[in-house]
């Protein structure tokens, strides 16, 4: 059966909401011997097909890993087509999508103030077009996990002028509006998590594909859902049998 056409998994409320890193784009790139930018646009391409699934599956957050507070250390070709790209597709896709879907919303998780000035804007024509909406996609964008504790504890230090807790803290942190995931997902094969919502994912389950990127499809979603639904989750504690 063709990937696209496989059924979708049913799933439960234990699968609320799931993070993505989607690494190997430059492989997928070399393996045709493009450019890597070429696999940043494919890696763009898919995007779109992914949300809709897992959002017909019942899933309400995605969160996506687009571009690390590491990444600026990439070359400037790269880096530039990388902030290129996020504009056009925020601009050519997002936009469009959020005015005719109601219930769809994009929320841009990181220091937009370290973007280019066109782009950081565009971020924030994005965010505005956008709301609470049923079903949320936050996009990472000079994300980094410890930055952004560091940036939270800052925030609820202010805030409180003293000692703080876990919940103020969880107050101030980019997703916020989010729950923690449950699932995350890598793409590329490589097991780390690379700096990705460290305090969120403090208890998601991980799966891990050597799938790249750009060829992510139905099938690497079932066996996502699969592994998730064959793991125990015991958040530190023993579960009776
Ligand atoms: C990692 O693959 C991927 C990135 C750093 C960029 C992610 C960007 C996209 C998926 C495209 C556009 C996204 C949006 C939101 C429009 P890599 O380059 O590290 O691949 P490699 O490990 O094979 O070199």
């Amino acid at each position: 059966m063709k990937n696209d056409k496989l059924p979708l998994p049913k799933i439960d409320s234990r699968l609320n909401s799931i993070g993505i890193i989607m690494d190997g784009n430059g492989r997928w790139a070399k393996k045709r011997l493009l450019p890597r930018s070429a696999g940043h646009v494919a890696g763009a391409k898919i995007i779109k097909q992914v949300l809709s699934d897992l959002r017909e599956m019942g899933v309400h957050h995605v969160t996506l890993y687009a571009f690390s507070t590491e990444n600026w250390k990439r070359s400037k070709e790269e880096v530039d087509g990388l902030m290129e790209l996020f504009y056009k597709y925020l601009d050519e896709q997002v936009l469009g999508a959020l005015r005719s879907d109601k219930s769809f919303g994009v929320r841009i998780i990181g220091d937009k103030s370290g973007l280019p000035e066109r782009l950081r804007r565009k971020c924030i024509e994005v965010e505005e077009a956008s709301g609470d909406r049923e079903f949320i996609c936050n996009v990472a964008i000079n994300y980094g996990g410890r930055d952004e504790i560091l940036m939270a504890a800052n925030a609820a230090f202010r805030e409180r002028g003293g000692e703080i807790t876990k919940e103020d803290l969880e107050r101030h942190l980019y997703t916020s509006h989010s729950p923690d995931p449950d699932l995350i997902i890598r793409t590329g094969g490589e097991n780390r998590v690379s700096n990705f919502l460290l305090w969120q994912g403090a208890y998601s389950e991980l799966h891990v594909t050597s799938t790249l990127w750009p060829d992510f499809g139905r099938a690497d979603i079932i066996k996502a859902v699969e592994d998730f639904y064959s793991r125990q989750r015991r958040y530190g504690g023993v579960i009776e049998e």
